[in-house]
């Protein structure tokens, strides 16, 4: 089973202690974030990414945020807690768990009497809680996603969505670790995932420390691959979660559900409850981050597009529901035909 802690608290409480995700495979190195902008930085700049672990980041970046100001009146101490959890929350758009995580702290500052010391111990109990609470559901979205995987397994992923990107054992890697801690055969096929190949870097490096037989390729490779019969099913993570079963992912994914369609692979999208959003009707609503055009052309020794040429650089695509076999969450699998909105929001506890 996996040991990689993507997020933590540092030793004193003082700070968000990240995997730097920037430098995998090649360094395994921790990093502190101290300051708002520590947070901001490492988010923006994939430091530490995945829908579920920024939402975590993001919460418990806020309480460092606020930490200093402790000492403040009431009532400029829940303003701060406002802007600076709004702030947190802009960095990235699409990743719903990010404002989720955010709104739900500044929600808990509203409701806790008290001093501004008050507020923030509730807002890092609160923090804690989001930390651990992501952890169980990607267990139990191990548990539930790991019956879906026939005896030696071939599994084909996007990007990554495994420990590194959330709070525990990830989303779509989850079963697949859960599979192996059970001493079944699985192996994995990791898209590199153009353009910051968090497949080749993270996914196939995470599985390859868990002892799990893992093959990379490029993203061009895979409807060849299902076409050669060697893909028994896709599992995906999940951005956010439209109400009408609408997924945005990263950049990708998409023409991987299509390939899937063609070719009669099933195609499954594992997510935790809060990263469905029923306030979101559908994909058109979703807001598409795009990225650095430098992020295309110069990631290699020299660069591979022209200077000064247009980059089209979204970092997510949507994924029609309707290319999609089932979702994986940490309250079961749900199959069509969907009703997401009797569910309520990802935050709600209740089933
Ligand atoms: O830009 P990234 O690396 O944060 O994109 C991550 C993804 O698209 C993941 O698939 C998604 O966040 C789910 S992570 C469990």
């Amino acid at each position: 089973m996996t040991a990689v802690e993507s997020v933590r608290w540092s030793a004193d409480g003082g700070a968000v202690d990240i995997i730097d995700q920037r430098l995998l495979p090649g360094t395994l190195q921790r990093r502190e974030l101290r300051t708002v902008d520590d947070v901001c930085d490492a988010i923006l700049t994939l430091a530490v990414r995945g829908a579920p672990a920024i939402g975590v980041a993001g919460a418990m970046g806020l309480v460092v945020a606020l930490a200093p100001h402790a000492g403040e009146e009431r009532t400029p101490f829940l303003s701060r807690v406002d802007a600076l959890g709004e702030r947190i929350a802009r960095v990235r758009p699409t990743a719903v768990n990010l404002s989720w995580a955010t709104s739900r702290l500044r929600c808990v500052a509203r409701a806790t009497e008290g001093s501004s010391r008050d507020v923030l111990d509730a807002l890092r109990a609160e923090a804690t809680c989001i930390l651990d609470e992501d952890r169980d559901m990607c267990r139990r979205i191990g548990e539930h996603g790991v019956a879906l995987l026939p005896d030696d397994a071939r599994v084909l992923t996007h990007c990554n969505a495994g420990a590194l990107a959330t709070g525990g054992i990830g989303t779509a890697l989850a079963p697949v670790y859960l599979a192996a801690e059970r001493g079944r055969r699985v192996a994995v096929f990791a898209d590199e995932t153009r353009p910051l190949l968090q497949g080749s870097r993270l996914t196939a490096w995470e599985l390859a420390q868990a002892g799990i037989d893992v093959t990379v390729l490029a993203d061009n490779m895979a409807a060849s691959l299902m076409r050669e019969g060697r893909v028994d099913l896709v599992i995906v993570g999940a951005d956010r979660i439209a109400a009408n079963g609408d997924v945005a992912n990263k950049i990708g994914t998409y023409p991987l559900a299509l390939a899937a369609r063609h070719h009669a692979v099933p195609f499954y999208v594992a997510a935790p409850w809060s990263t469905f959003d029923p306030a979101t009707a559908t994909g058109h609503q979703i807001v598409i981050e795009h990225r650095a055009a430098d992020e295309l052309g110069r990631g290699f020794a020299s660069p591979v597009s022209p200077q000064g040429v247009s980059v089209y650089n979204p970092a997510f695509d949507v994924t029609p529901a309707a290319l999609v076999t089932a979702f994986v969450t940490d309250r079961g699998v749900l199959r069509p035909p969907y009703r997401f909105d009797l569910a309520g929001h990802a935050g709600d506890s209740a089933v």
